[in-house]
């Protein structure tokens, strides 16, 4: 079974990939738990719910269930499930349990860290996304209407059991929209794991196990390394945000409405790479592999009608903009990316320009 270790100031804990490692469960709640609360939603719980149910055994659980949707992460969705927990008796002997997506698990992670300031989570993502990146490191939070994940908090989890056999029940859609942050993954640092993309792009659509397997295996070692090295994000994990940068502006925009997270990424990364490109900072022949691997697993909704100037003001709220200085994270060739600021507008505003000419519903 690939084991990841993310070992940050907070807590060391393991990140386990293995088809059946909901199984595994009841092992690590911790002695003396009271009250188990999971978090989900109706459609991942009468899909995936019977899995869940069977790990834990006779152990007495609560499900919440949350109505899903970026949209509806919000601070309002946090009071009502703490409500609820009230009200069923927890207190700060409880656990949570994320079982959905990232949505699930960013939120049910900000819930603990809040709850009674602050309770144990377990993570057991069901998407592609969220075995890949959302569930691992901490990052919990929720939208603001003027911003992607405004308001949160960085609260480990007590472990990440990651099982492939989940996403037999995955929308195509959510399928593609997770590969995205696993591309992104080896555009920052893993030109191998990158290049996969191109040359076994049959079987990484047709979800060949061997190959799906292998895909998080790496995506998750990638996320461990860089969260060990840098929990908080005050330098190494910002190339995690590579795509992120003008892809939450877009989410904000089209207010969590329009584009699976994944897809807003993939849009992002495509500007992020026209950037570089305009700042001469990219190789043609990387600028082109790029943009060829993400046309290969789109396309993504068109973006018609989106003004470029109100994705350019959208920057601005991004988190890594300091005192009005957006930062980008853009590639320098593949598997390796730079943090760069003062990007002269005009720059930013034609490599949005072009990225938006390249996703219009022709
Ligand atoms: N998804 C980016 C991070 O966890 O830092």
């Amino acid at each position: 079974m690939p084991q990841y270790q993310v070992a940050t100031p907070q807590r060391t804990y393991s990140a386990l990939i293995e088809r059946s490692a909901i199984t595994g469960l009841k092992g690590f709640i911790p002695s003396g738990c009271g009250r188990i609360f999971v978090v989900t939603t109706r459609d991942v719980w009468d899909l995936q719910g019977d899995r869940l149910r069977a790990a834990l055994g006779g152990t007495a659980f609560e499900v919440l269930f949350f109505a899903g949707g970026e949209a509806n992460k919000r601070i309002s969705e946090v009071e009502q499930l703490a409500v609820q927990m009230v009200e069923a008796g927890a207190d700060r002997s409880s656990l949570l349990i994320a079982f959905g997506g990232g949505i699930v698990t960013d939120i049910t992670g900000f819930l603990a860290a809040i709850f009674m300031r602050g309770i144990p989570v377990i993570q057991i993502p069901t998407t592609l996304l969220a075995q890949v990146d959302a569930a691992i490191g901490g990052k919990t939070g929720v939208n603001l209407t003027v911003g992607k994940n405004l308001a949160g908090s960085f609260h480990q989890p007590l472990v990440v059991l990651i099982d492939p056999a989940v996403l037999g029940t995955l929308p195509e859609r959510e399928y593609r929209a997770g590969l995205y942050e696993v591309i992104k993954a080896g555009i920052i640092v893993d030109a191998p794991l990158f290049r996969l993309f191109a040359e076994r792009r049959t079987e990484v659509l047709a979800q060949v196990p061997e190959v799906v397997d292998h895909l998080i295996a790496e995506a998750v070692r990638i996320k461990a390394e860089v969260v060990s090295a840098d929990e908080k994000e005050s330098g190494l994990r910002r190339i995690l945000n590579f795509g992120h940068t003008f892809g939450h502006a877009l989410e904000a925009e089209t207010r969590y409405t329009r584009f699976l997270h994944g897809e807003a990424v993939s849009w992002g990364m495509r500007a992020a790479t026209y950037l570089a490109d305009g700042l001469g900072m990219l190789p043609e022949t990387d600028r082109a592999e790029i943009l060829s691997v993400l046309d290969n697993y789109g396309p993504i909704p068109p973006l018609d009608g989106i003004p470029v100037a109100s994705l350019q003001a959208l920057l601005l709220h991004d988190k890594k903009t300091i005192q009005q200085r957006i930062h980008f994270v853009l590639p320098v060739k593949i598997g390796q990316v730079k943090v760069v600021a003062d990007v002269p507008e005009t720059r930013v505003q034609r490599a949005i320009e072009r990225a938006l000419a390249d996703c219009q519903n022709v």
